[in-house]
């Protein structure tokens, strides 16, 4: 295995207060926010869009890796340059996401198991061969009403190592992301409750399936009430059980841990996220970075809107989140920035 190689990769995605991209929406994803303003749902669309978001002037000044998916790496700019390519001329590094999204976990129908481990070695030899140097599963996990069951999360966390433990034989940095959804009226303690757990398994797992945590990025949702739940706890109740929470179960080899967004404003994203390096920055084992999908893309495709003509406004939109990210990285974002 190439461990060196893994630790480096892992170290320089979380590197210089920099955060990753989540720009690796599946088809079915990206056409429905497409659908939501309006968007024709085409490859060309899809394609335009993503040119967009990577020719943005002044990217690799906040993001030190862009998670694309399958689609994206097979189609083009208009020069003709891969999706890759551009990236990395721009010191971005590439990844993929390599999971097949969520199913109906059997006996537990409202549960969800992820697949796309059918071929993925293979797989990962190919997108290694591309350049592409991390990736990304996702797992999800719902509260509810007596669940999340005690088999969905073992079953998501077996998934996930065995992922991740082919991942680093094929010399790839795998993204961990056992996410906790936000939907629901559930409140933050209960959200923690389970995050813990689920931490937990997942780590006894990767331990189990001898994956290298040096190597390896952990996503994790933040610790937060369900949307529809009454009590909104504060930016900084957020940020202190968060980090209580990732301190109980996250152990210290692993380098960083790159939040998901989940359906938080953009917002309120960041100044979570700056909450929590404001209280805890030097006196943590991991960088706490962020992998943002929505939470720096919202603004740019509702401007984008599909239309080539806003491709300059959504480009600095762009720009102004993953800025305003990189500052909350080092606790320096207040709202103010939002404003400039
Ligand atoms: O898997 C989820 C994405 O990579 C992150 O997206 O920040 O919109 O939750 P999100």
């Amino acid at each position: 295995m190439k461990t060196k190689e893994l630790i480096s990769t892992a170290k320089a995605m979380v590197a210089n207060h920099k955060g990753i991209l989540a720009m690796d929406e599946s088809n079915p994803t990206c056409n429905k926010r497409f659908a939501k303003l309006g968007i024709p749902q085409t490859p060309e669309l899809r394609r335009d869009y993503r040119e967009m978001i990577v020719s943005t002037a002044g990217l690799n000044e906040s993001i030190s890796g862009a998670i694309l998916f399958d689609e994206t790496i097979h189609q083009q700019l208009k020069d003709e340059s891969s999706f890759i390519d551009v990236l990395i001329n721009n010191g971005i590094i590439p990844g993929i996401k390599v999971d097949g999204g969520t199913v109906a976990l059997a006996g537990h129908p409202e549960e969800k198991i992820t697949e796309g481990m059918d071929n993925l070695r293979n797989r990962l030899n190919e997108y290694a061969k591309m350049g592409l140097r991390f990736t990304k599963w996702r797992a999800v996990i719902i509260i509810g009403n007596d669940i999340p069951s005690q088999t969905c999360i073992e079953a998501n966390a077996h998934t996930l190592a065995r992922y991740a433990a082919l991942c680093q034989e094929a010399g790839i940095v795998p993204i961990v992301e056992p996410e906790v959804l936000m939907d629901g009226d559930h409140t933050m303690e209960r959200c923690f409750e389970v995050t813990e757990q689920v931490l937990h398994t997942v780590f006894n797992q990767l331990y189990k399936q001898g994956v290298v945590l040096e190597g390896m990025i952990l996503k994790p949702n933040m610790i937060v009430p369900g949307l529809a739940c009454k009590k909104q706890d504060s930016i900084d109740e957020v940020a202190d059980a968060t980090v209580k929470c990732l301190l109980r179960a996250v152990p210290a080899a692993v380098p960083g841990i790159a939040f998901l967004s989940g359906g938080q404003s953009p917002e309120l994203a960041s100044a979570r996220l700056n909450a929590m390096n404001v209280r805890f920055k030097n006196k943590l084992p991991w960088e706490l970075s962020f992998s943002f999908g929505r939470a720096i893309q919202q603004p740019a495709l509702d401007i984008w809107n599909g239309n080539e003509k806003n491709v300059t406004e959504a480009q600095k939109a762009l720009y102004h989140r993953a800025v305003c990210n990189l500052a909350a990285r080092q606790g320096e974002y207040n709202s103010e920035m939002e404003k400039e």
